[in-house]
């Protein structure tokens, strides 16, 4: 039996990528990384996979965010992928490629869903004075961050906290809980509702 196909969207420096390509390479994830998309070319996570799995286009540099869209789709799509994974990408994705992928698009996001939806959600959880923090991976829908969320990590917020500190300590943990997410997902037993396959 082929491998579960796992293709994998960053913009960033791509640890919870590591963290997916260690599990696989420790056999703790029976999976394969089939390609890492980037909105960044020059980006980290795309160093961590050969150059035949990486796919990059400038978004700032096409003539609209409809033109983006659709060459992230269609390269996407190009690989055939059984489950997509937003880990740390930064940019919302269109309608149009969460339709294609809503039954198998994840993404893991850096706060205690439904709180802190987009950025700053370190700072943000510290300025509200929380006593405890996380992380949550969640099924992608067309509203940011707003999806049906699958499981959380969380740490408790120590008093000396900075955003910095709390996001260094979170880390680990959010490795974690995508590698468990993922885990859950290649066995099969991760069903989106319906109204998530349809995209609605
Ligand atoms: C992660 O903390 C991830 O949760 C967050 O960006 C970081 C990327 O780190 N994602 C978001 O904020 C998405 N809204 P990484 O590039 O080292 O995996």
């Amino acid at each position: 039996m082929s491998l579960p196909r796992i293709a994998v969207l960053a913009s960033g420096r791509g640890s919870n990528l590591q963290a997916i390509l260690d599990a696989i390479a420790s056999q703790q994830l029976a999976a394969h990384v089939v390609g890492v998309f980037s909105d960044k070319p020059g980006c980290a996570a795309l160093n961590r996979v050969d150059e035949a799995r990486r796919w990059a286009l400038d978004a700032k540099q096409q003539s609209s965010r409809a033109a983006f869209d659709e060459a992230l789709t269609a390269a996407v799509a190009a690989v055939r992928p059984d489950w997509v994974v937003c880990a740390g990408f930064m940019r919302i994705l269109g309608d149009g490629f969460v339709a294609r992928f809503a039954d198998r698009l994840l993404n893991i996001h850096p706060s205690l869903l439904p709180k802190y939806k987009g950025l700053h959600t370190h700072r943000r959880a510290l300025e509200a004075g929380d006593s405890e923090h996380g992380s949550s991976v969640h099924w992608v829908i067309p509203a940011l961050d707003a999806g049906e969320v699958i499981a959380q990590t969380r740490i408790p917020i120590l008093a000396d906290d900075t955003p910095e500190t709390l996001a260094a300590r979170l880390l680990p943990h959010e490795h974690q809980l995508m590698v468990a997410v993922l885990q859950r997902a290649v066995s099969g037993e991760l069903a989106p509702p319906v109204s998530k396959a349809s995209g609605a």
